[in-house]
């Protein structure tokens, strides 16, 4: 193929990127957005397939075929719940793989640049290998973390951000070195240092941060893996691929900072670690006193038909067990008795960024009764039934009342301003952040125990 059919394709490929964000923006047009980003990645692999770059088909073949296979189970095996431990997964690989690219154009015999080229091509091989090590290292943690095999809690190093200046300053000084080195020997221990400090900046930066502010971690890391392809585009003169990353790269930057202002943190401060604020490690200073009211599903089927109100608060326990579509049932059914049943989202609730929108859409929940929490925060008096299903850290009174709760200052759903409200959970365990909930303990709480599928369906035999 020749060169200029092959950039024609790459454009076209890049322009159905760019539609498969703006389609992403809203839940009407998302499947079109996506479309559009097959379609896109589908031109993009044939282009470069048949690209000049491509002299031995049947490596390509084998690792096409490799991957296919790998990615179809993953993709049928891996529940709407672990997926945001797959998206981080899958970033280490973008990570891991820009660091192997980096290696592999440095170590490429055919490569003689001299002058102003080499050092270009020298800086892009050494902030590839940094930007891919950190992304591979963090992510690797960042699964640990959401998968629950390491403590979500921050490991707070000693003088941390005295050590994140010291290894900055080490891999500037060894950039120098890289781009002035003749030989491989004299670029080696250069290369072996940026590589250990990549490694082990990722680890430190992820481990640092707090299961409260994991959100933004992802989206974090999300971006990481776009500037990480970027760099990968540029040591391999590929526009396609720096469009790409570019386009990834902004867009996570934009959610991450997006994510931060819902939750009202401090972008740099979530980078760093706890910067600033008062290290995290306690599950909050006022002791929850009182004691918690347990309901039973006809009262709770009582109180919902002679509502004139209802909100529903749904968070990651609802995805846990999967009861959506009987949420959804509820719902119609309440409607259809003339309540006007609405959703309150918490922009964190679940484990990735939109995870309650995708399973209400799922179940056929209508987009105009779905609303984000500032549109609906103020509304709580006016509600005469809240019903939080599977919430928990999201509908924490202690984040506004506690200045010493892990979770201080993140906005969230003010539930228990509603006349009544009625929690799904299974027991009085807390949720992600680790930290003690005073909403159940409160006078106009019931609790109603057990798992929120079962209870919902048998909410829908009661009610219908
Ligand atoms: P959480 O605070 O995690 O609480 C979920 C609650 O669901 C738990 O307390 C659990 O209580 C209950 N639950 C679990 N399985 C259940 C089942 N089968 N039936 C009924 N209840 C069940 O959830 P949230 O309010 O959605 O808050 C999200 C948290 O995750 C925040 O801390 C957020 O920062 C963090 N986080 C979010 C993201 C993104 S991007 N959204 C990413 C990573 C982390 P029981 O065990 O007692 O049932």
């Amino acid at each position: 193929m020749s060169e200029g059919l092959v950039n024609s394709i790459y454009l076209g490929a890049a322009i159905m990127f760019i539609l498969a964000l703006s389609g992403l923006s809203s839940n009407e047009n998302a499947r079109r957005g996506n479309l559009y980003g097959m379609l896109g990645m589908g031109l993009a692999i044939i282009a470069t397939v048949f690209s000049d770059a491509v002299t031995n088909y049947w490596v390509i073949l084998i690792c096409m075929t490799l991957g296919s296979v790998l990615g179809l189970i993953l993709a049928r095996r891996v529940k709407m719940t672990q997926m945001p431990q797959l998206v981080a997964i899958l970033h280490s690989l973008v990570g891991l793989a820009a660091m192997s690219v980096g290696y592999a154009t440095y170590l490429d015999p055919e490569i003689h640049l001299l002058g102003a080229e080499k050092t270009i091509h020298d800086i892009e091989v050494y902030l590839g290998i940094y930007i891919g090590g950190m992304t591979f290292s963090g992510s690797v943690i960042a699964f640990g973390k959401l998968s629950a095999m390491i403590n979500s809690r921050p490991v707070l190093l000693p003088a941390r951000h005295l050590l994140n200046l010291i290894m900055l300053f080490v891999v500037v000084y060894y950039g120098f070195e890289f781009v002035n080195a003749e030989n491989l020997s004299d670029a080696t221990i250069p290369l072996i240092v940026l590589t250990v400090i990549a490694l082990v900046f990722g680890v430190h930066m992820v481990i640092a941060i707090g299961g409260a502010d994991m959100p933004v971690v992802i989206s974090m890391l999300n971006s990481y893996s776009g500037w990480a392809a970027a760099a990968t585009g540029f040591m391999l003169s590929n526009d396609l691929l720096i469009v790409t990353g570019a386009l990834v790269g902004s867009s996570g930057a934009i959610l991450s900072y997006i994510m931060c202002t819902a939750m009202n943190r401090n972008f740099f401060s979530v980078i760093a670690g706890g910067f600033g604020k008062p290290d995290v490690t306690s599950s909050g200073s006022t002791a929850v006193a009182g004691e918690a009211v347990a309901t039973s599903i006809e009262e709770v089927a009582q109180l919902l038909s002679s509502a004139k109100k209802v909100m529903i608060v749904p968070g990651y326990g609802m995805a846990m067990a999967q009861a959506q579509r009987a949420v959804s049932d509820v719902s119609r059914i309440l409607m259809g008795k003339g309540v006007n049943v609405i959703f309150g989202i918490h922009p964190v609730a679940g484990r990735m960024p939109g995870h309650m929108n995708v399973l209400l859409a799922e179940a056929k929940v209508p987009y105009d009764v779905v609303f984000e929490m500032d549109e609906v925060n103020d509304d709580f008096p006016n509600v005469d039934v809240t019903l939080v299903i599977g919430a928990n850290d999201t509908v924490n009174p202690a984040a506004l009342d506690d200045p010493g709760s892990p979770i201080s200052g993140m906005p969230v759903l003010e539930v228990w301003k509603s006349k009544m409200t009625v929690v799904l959970k299974r027991s009085m365990a807390t949720g992600y952040a680790g930290v003690d909930n005073p909403l159940f303990y409160k006078d106009n709480t019931r609790m109603l125990f057990g798992d929120a599928k079962s209870n919902m369906d048998d909410l829908v035999k009661v009610l219908g």
